[in-house]
């Protein structure tokens, strides 16, 4: 049995594991999302296995490297962000119900001194949640809409113990070399005050941080429905944030021009059904209020960082700009 089988079998409990298709590698080779099989576990077994996902990183001999990465931002971005997702497999998944749902964690493992992690999940092709999409629609946007929804929903006011202060994988006091990297010019100077805006509003909750479209399952089966992957970047903020972002990942600029008014009624519109069912007591017009000022801030937060990272970016469109524009001119006005 290989190292990594062995890790399986020894957090997992399984007598023995049959590894299966690689679906990505990860970071420059250092790591595999992998499927598997685990045998002799007491679990909801299909068959007599457990079909599982296997996010597994192993940066522990790449850290002999002499250059050191002590100094270098995003090796120790990407170092935090496999912390935080195996922590909210760990601590705060359990609360995502069926609204929202995300893989059960079956065991994690982190190799010392930051060298690597395990991360076992259920598989959710097996639940269903067998389709990936590239293009979506109204129906697949609306299901994406409303997970974000009941997410925020489910975390609203909670202090991301543990996870990221501030979510998203953009977050500028994380990307500093792109905001070095921008052109001159009000965007770049007002990267501070966007940012605060967000981060002083009165409604946080948690969001996803990487909400785009490859990181929704899709199921055919009840097509209303998806589950969500992929959270290295979930922290604290206004949900505004994964929000503007996913519909940067899926329409075009004349699409979101002709569809935000209507996508964010829905997302509110499920977003005060998901705090009711909870029995929230949070004054929800005060918040709608509040987070659809924020939306604008939000475009302009993403795209200060495109700007940075990758100036010619297809998503930098009228769209973005004229919303950003809208934000900076406020900016000018006070
Ligand atoms: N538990 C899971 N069940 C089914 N598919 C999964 C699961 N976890 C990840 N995947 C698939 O693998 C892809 C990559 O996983 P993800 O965690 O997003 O990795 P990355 O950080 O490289 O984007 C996802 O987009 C999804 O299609
Ligand atoms: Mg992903």
């Amino acid at each position: 049995m290989n190292t990594l089988c062995k890790t399986i079998c020894r957090i997992s409990g399984a007598e023995s594991v049959e590894l299966g298709e690689v679906i990505q590698s990860l970071w420059s080779g250092y790591g595999v999302i992998q499927r598997a099989d685990l045998y002799g576990v007491e679990r909801r077994s299909v068959g007599d296995s457990v079909p599982v996902v296997i996010k597994h990183i192993d940066i522990s001999h790449a850290r002999a490297n002499p250059r050191g990465w002590a100094s270098d931002i995003s090796h120790q971005r990407k170092v935090r962000s496999y912390q935080v997702e195996k922590t909210f497999y760990e601590l705060f998944s359990e609360q995502c119900e069926q609204e929202c749902q995300v893989p059960e964690l079956i065991a994690a493992d982190e190799i010392e001194d930051e060298g690597g992690w395990v991360i076992v999940l259920t598989d959710l092709n097996f639940l269903g949640f067998d389709s990936r999409k590239n293009h979506v629609d109204q129906q697949d946007i609306h299901a994406c809409l409303s997970w974000l929804a009941n997410f925020h929903a489910t975390f609203m006011g909670n202090a991301a113990t543990r996870l990221w202060p501030v979510g998203t994988y953009w977050h500028l006091e994380t990307r500093p070399d792109e905001l070095a990297a921008m052109s001159d010019g009000a965007l770049k100077n007002s990267a501070g005050l966007i940012d605060r805006r967000l981060n002083e509003a009165t409604y946080q909750s948690l969001v996803h941080g990487d909400a785009k479209v490859a990181n929704f399952c899709f199921s055919k089966r009840d097509p209303s429905c998806v589950a969500a992957v992929d959270f290295q970047y979930v922290g604290r903020g206004c949900g505004m944030k994964d929000v503007a972002y996913f519909i940067s990942s899926c329409l075009s600029e004349q699409a979101a021009v002709r569809q935000q008014d209507s996508l964010l009624s829905f997302y509110f519109g499920k977003l005060r059904f998901a705090l009711a069912k909870r029995n929230s007591e949070i004054n929800f017009p005060a918040l709608e209020c509040e987070w659809r000022e924020l939306y604008p801030y939000a475009w302009a937060d993403f795209c200060r960082f495109l700007a940075g990272w990758s100036p010619g970016h297809w998503k930098l469109n009228s769209y973005s700009d004229q919303i950003t524009q809208s934000v900076l001119e406020r900016f000018e006005k006070n």
